[in-house]
């Protein structure tokens, strides 16, 4: 039976051959996960004999990836922030540059703040909120009944106390609040055939396609958005690279003047941070 390190290394090399840029990063993921390892500890452990099972689960894992599953889906996890979220291909993966909202906003919150997370997927931004103050009152939405039933499975994973809602944007959300941050889809329908082929095969479209305009939605969101923010209430929103110029000129159409924009770690703009002129 070959060792853990020379199957490692020969499926490291596959994974390589296949095209997998991110080859490394993902064979050690999947070597964890499959032998019920922590990463740092993925090194080590290389040089012991496994199971026939572990190494059998190892290979299998491989040759998923090999023909393009995304690694976050064969390990059931990607990291936000200062978490892991269980993710599954039902919703949008976290990415790293939503990671500005919570940068942002973590901190304006106060305790007792109502903070709305509307369109939360997995409910990486909500809940890594929660997790920087847990005094927080937090509600999570999203239209996807899959996004909601995984946003639970996340909140209880992380000990997260808060409320869920299925609505389409507001029609179902009867409340205020302090803060609302979202990360609706934005990517235009010329855009879209520019993704890379791995998001395409294995993401919602619904969580990506922003119609038209790439702010279709957006639109709707900002027709809705006034009436559910408090006195003082501010609103957090990322966008499309490019898409400032036209955001802003439909925040100023929906009567919103007080409008701070923010850069990612590109130096492109991203994230709108709106408050209500009172
Ligand atoms: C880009 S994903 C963001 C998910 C998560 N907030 C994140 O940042 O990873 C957009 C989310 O908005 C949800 N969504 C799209 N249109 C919606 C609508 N009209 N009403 C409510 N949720 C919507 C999708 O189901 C998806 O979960």
């Amino acid at each position: 039976m070959k060792n853990k390190q020379s199957l490692f290394l020969s499926k490291k090399k596959l994974l390589k051959e296949a095209g997998c840029d991110d080859y490394k990063e993902s064979a050690k993921r999947m070597f964890s996960k499959a032998y019920g390892i922590s990463l740092a500890q993925s090194y080590r452990y290389q040089t012991y004999e496994g199971s026939n099972e572990n190494n059998s689960l190892f290979s299998e894992m491989v040759s998923r990836r090999a023909v393009g599953v995304p690694t976050s889906h064969i390990v059931c996890s990607r990291s936000f922030w200062k978490n892991e979220f269980y993710v599954d291909g039902t919703v949008l993966d976290p990415r790293p540059e939503s990671e500005l909202i919570i940068d942002v906003t973590k901190n304006l919150l106060f305790d007792g703040m109502r903070v709305l997370d509307l369109g939360c997927g997995s409910g990486c931004i909500g809940l890594s909120l929660y997790k920087e103050n847990s005094n927080i009152t937090l509600f999570l939405a999203d239209f996807s009944k899959k996004a909601l039933s995984l946003s639970k499975r996340n909140a209880k994973d992380l000990m997260v106390d808060c409320e869920f809602i299925h609505s389409d944007l507001f029609s179902n959300i009867r409340n205020k609040f302090d803060l609302i941050v979202t990360n609706l889809p934005y990517i235009a329908k010329d855009d879209f055939c520019f993704l890379q082929k791995e998001i395409i095969l294995h993401e919602p479209h619904e969580a990506l396609y922003g119609g038209q305009s790439g702010l279709d939605v957006i639109k709707v969101f900002l027709d809705g958005v006034y009436k559910h923010m408090n006195r003082n209430g501010i609103f957090v929103l990322e966008f499309g690279k490019g898409q400032d110029l036209s955001l802003k000129r439909e925040l100023l159409r929906s009567n919103f003047n007080k409008i701070s924009f923010y850069k990612d770690l590109n130096n492109v703009n991203r994230l709108a941070c709106v408050k209500k002129d009172t």
